[in-house]
């Protein structure tokens, strides 16, 4: 370049000046140039911000962690702001001594780290009818995966002794919703964990601070924040959550219930309608998430012509059960257009539908558990948009 270039031959402030000192951000936030990456939310999706919905910026995130600041919200009457020393955890119903836990008797407990996504029932929720929003962050960004430490719900449950009839705990949160779910007793005691950090830290506010209840695999709604209650019982409640909500209603008239297992699914995550290509033709890379409720993803393929051709695309970092995977497939781009589309093969060997596959077996009624491949249209101009193919 004529001249030089300025990135090299001029002296820059932050070469010139010292910086700020350590005690200038005892609580670091992102550089200034990222303020773009921040949840975004769909004004028009929902009446009220208070019972509402933001989405991950999946776009701009590479890895299989989400930072917490930016894990979609989901609130159904906005954020609880919790005292913890005013919080307690009651386990009360079918157990032969019901209990109050305060958050310094919960410390007392064996502590477990583990990984898991939590995806939303209604994610991707928007595109039974068709293409409709045109960014991975709002087709599919009502999911993250953080690493939880917290209690096995088990260890709890047997500490208030578990009585022979029991085969169902309902959760029930501490905000104005008190949002609560019926789940059956053997999930409660597999794997569920009542949880206080994520990704270290304490939980967010937004995420359910001081105390949450994780249930790997399964429906978000489950993940009861604010987490106050469990009781014991021996058949579901039916509550408003798992009747008029979170329930599928099928072509026939019927509608399914209880689905509560997030099926496998997959998103190519850059390029994207946010993430166009700006490097013309040559070295690309794709790159996305896949995840199950059944486990960890087996394979992952890709396909740059609409599903012409299949390539298994390199899944790359952790491959841990319930949790995201993160995959790429590198190619040679020749400037012409392009349909991308991901399939992603669980451990269980299922494999990700297609959205017309999903269409003839569940109609066109449902809101949740859309898992269809998306497929994004990329212009000779690297201009990305959401369309579907058939
Ligand atoms: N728990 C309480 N107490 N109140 C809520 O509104 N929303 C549920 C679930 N737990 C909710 C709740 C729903 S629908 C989802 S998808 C997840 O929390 C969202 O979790 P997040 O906000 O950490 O993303
Ligand atoms: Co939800």
């Amino acid at each position: 370049r004529a001249g030089g270039d300025p990135a090299i031959t001029e002296i820059q402030d932050w070469n010139r000046y010292p910086g700020d000192g350590v005690d200038v951000r005892p609580y670091g936030a992102p550089s200034q140039y990222e303020a773009h990456v921040v949840r975004r939310s769909v004004p028009w999706l929902t009446a009220d911000p208070i019972s509402s919905v933001n989405f991950t910026p999946l776009h701009e995130l590479d890895g299989i962690i989400t930072p917490n600041g930016l894990c979609f919200e989901r609130h159904h009457a906005g954020i609880a702001e919790i005292d913890p020393a005013m919080h307690r955890l009651m386990i009360h119903g079918l157990v032969d001594t019901p209990l109050v836990f305060t958050m310094a008797d919960l410390m007392r407990f064996p502590r477990e780290n583990r990984i898991y996504f939590l995806e939303c029932a209604a994610n991707s929720g928007m595109e039974w009818r068709g293409a409709q929003l045109n960014g991975c962050q709002y087709t599919h960004g009502m999911v993250h995966c953080v690493m939880y430490t917290g209690v096995r719900l088990r260890h709890l449950l047997e500490e208030a002794g578990i009585r022979g009839s029991a085969a169902w705990v309902m959760p029930e949160g501490a905000d104005a919703s008190a949002m609560s779910r019926s789940i059956p007793l053997e999930k409660a005691l597999d794997d569920c964990l009542v949880a206080f950090r994520m990704n270290g830290e304490a939980l967010r506010p937004e995420q359910g601070y001081p105390l949450r209840l994780v249930v790997p695999g399964w429906e978000g709604n489950m993940w009861v924040k604010w987490l106050r209650r469990i009781e014991v019982g021996d058949k579901p409640w039916h509550l408003r959550e798992e009747t008029s909500k979170y329930t599928d209603l099928l072509a026939s008239g019927k509608a399914r219930r209880f689905t509560w297992t997030m099926d496998v699914k997959s998103v190519i995550t850059s390029p994207s309608p946010q993430a166009p290509v700006t490097h013309g033709k040559g070295r690309m890379v794709v790159t996305g998430l896949a995840w199950s409720g059944a486990g960890t993803i087996k394979r992952v393929d890709v396909t740059v012509d609409g599903g012409r051709n299949w390539t298994t695309a390199r899944i790359d970092g952790p491959s841990l059960p319930m949790a995201l995977h993160r995959f790429y497939h590198e190619f040679d781009w020749d400037g012409s257009d392009l349909f991308l589309q991901s399939r992603a093969i669980d451990e269980a060997g299922v494999v990700q539908p297609t959205k017309d596959a999903l269409r003839a077996a569940r109609g066109e009624n449902s809101i949740y558990h859309n898992n269809g491949i998306q497929t994004w249209h990329v212009a000779k101009d690297g201009v990305v948009e959401n369309v579907e193919i058939s």
